[in-house]
């Protein structure tokens, strides 16, 4: 028997740029700084929290929703930090991780021939993500260089028939933060509109240099239109716990607890447990912005000396090199040729446009024990 053939329904999907630089630094023993994850432990309370909730018998299905308890901590937090209550019943979802939320909050309300708006450079699933809900992907660039929104492009871009835009901040790939005037620019630009907005904000605790996360929670007119994604897996250094939340309009969460029930029906039970205890303790995210400075200005100046010229990283974990004073070779070769004789894996940006617009930027991830960076900068240096 053979296996019958059938149309894919991502055709121009293939193995991801993360696969591949990932692979090749384990092949070369390069220190990867290539994909997006912390090399170092989470906070053993957190650890314990959720061995804790598995050993108190927290191990069958939970609520649809989530956990009464994690929403209403992070319902607390959101409010604390950003003034607005959600209601955690109607309004506060925990999910199997950001990526599930993005695409369930694009399921829910992109029908076919919607146009979303994602703005370019952008993570890697949102475009797939519009295409399996039969939106077509209305692409915006980031001002080349400064990677700030051009709201006169944005404005430009949108139709009667624009559904949805995807916003990040801060912003991967490009380490950059939307600052308090960006958000306003886009909710007066959204205000006349029935445009919803995905707000991807899973480095919210990853702010530098005294500047303050402008959560599209502070702002009403984005706040009314917005499904505000966020990751435990990022905050906390648990990446491959895969958990996050979604907090929306209580009318935007019925719809996406529809999707949310019939993909994905509950997240784990233990973890949204461990979770809600360990959030009692503002400290670990209220530390971040310090922890994640200090690492980025360890890389930094290490790399002062060599040829790399540093953009600014004004959050996440995040630095951008301009490489062009180093070779004469396209971000992906760069990227390759770097992995194998120098022995640092990086990532092009040019992975994050779709039609592979190559500036000579590749971006490196700091989120790594200081003798992680150490032995890269060693070897960066030799550029
Ligand atoms: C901008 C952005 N959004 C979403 C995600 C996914 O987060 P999670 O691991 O919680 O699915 C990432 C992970 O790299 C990201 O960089």
């Amino acid at each position: 028997m053979t296996t019958p053939t059938f149309p894919s329904r991502l055709p121009n999907v293939g193995t991801t740029i993360f696969t591949v630089m990932s692979a090749l630094a384990a092949e070369h023993k390069a220190v990867n700084l290539g994909q997006g994850f912390p090399d170092f432990a989470c906070d053993p309370a957190l650890v314990d929290a959720v061995t804790r909730a598995m050993q108190t018998g927290h191990n069958q299905y939970p609520p649809m929703v989530g956990v009464p308890a994690l929403r209403e901590a992070v319902a607390s937090k959101i409010e604390t930090l950003h003034v607005r209550r959600y209601c955690p019943n109607s309004e506060i979802t925990i999910t199997a991780g950001a990526t599930q939320a993005i695409l369930t909050a694009i399921l829910a309300c992109v029908q076919p021939g919607d146009e979303v708006i994602v703005l370019e450079p952008c993570y890697d699933s949102y475009v797939p993500n519009i295409e399996l809900a039969g939106g077509v992907v209305v692409r915006v660039p980031l001002t080349p260089g400064s990677f700030r929104p051009d709201f006169a492009r944005i404005s430009a871009a949108i139709t009667p028939r624009t559904r949805l835009i995807i916003a990040n901040t801060p912003h991967n790939p490009s380490a950059t933060v939307w600052t308090a005037e960006d958000m306003r620019a886009l909710e007066e630009l959204l205000a006349p509109t029935g445009i919803l907005l995905i707000s991807d904000e899973v480095y919210e605790h990853m702010v530098f240099d005294g500047a303050e996360h402008q959560s599209a929670a502070r702002f009403p007119g984005l706040a009314d239109r917005a499904f505000i994604v966020s990751s435990f897996g990022k905050t906390f250094h648990v990446t491959g716990w895969k958990i996050g939340t979604v907090a929306a309009p209580a009318p935007l969460t019925a719809e996406f607890r529809k999707v949310h029930q019939f993909n994905v029906f509950t997240v784990n039970t233990p973890m949204q447990y461990g979770l809600a205890d360990y959030l009692g303790n503002p400290a670990p995210y209220l530390q971040l912005p310090a922890f994640y400075q200090a690492k980025r200005d360890l890389f930094r100046q290490g790399l002062e000396g060599s040829r790399l010229r540093l953009l600014p990283s004004t959050g996440s974990y995040f630095q951008c090199v301009d490489i062009s004073a180093v070779s004469d070779l396209g971000e992906a070769d760069f990227c390759q040729w770097l992995t194998r004789e120098i022995g640092v894996a990086a990532i092009p940006l040019s992975a994050f446009y779709g039609d592979g617009f190559d500036q000579r930027v590749v971006r490196f991830c700091f989120a790594k024990k200081d003798e992680t960076l150490r032995e890269a900068l060693t070897r960066l240096r030799r550029l």
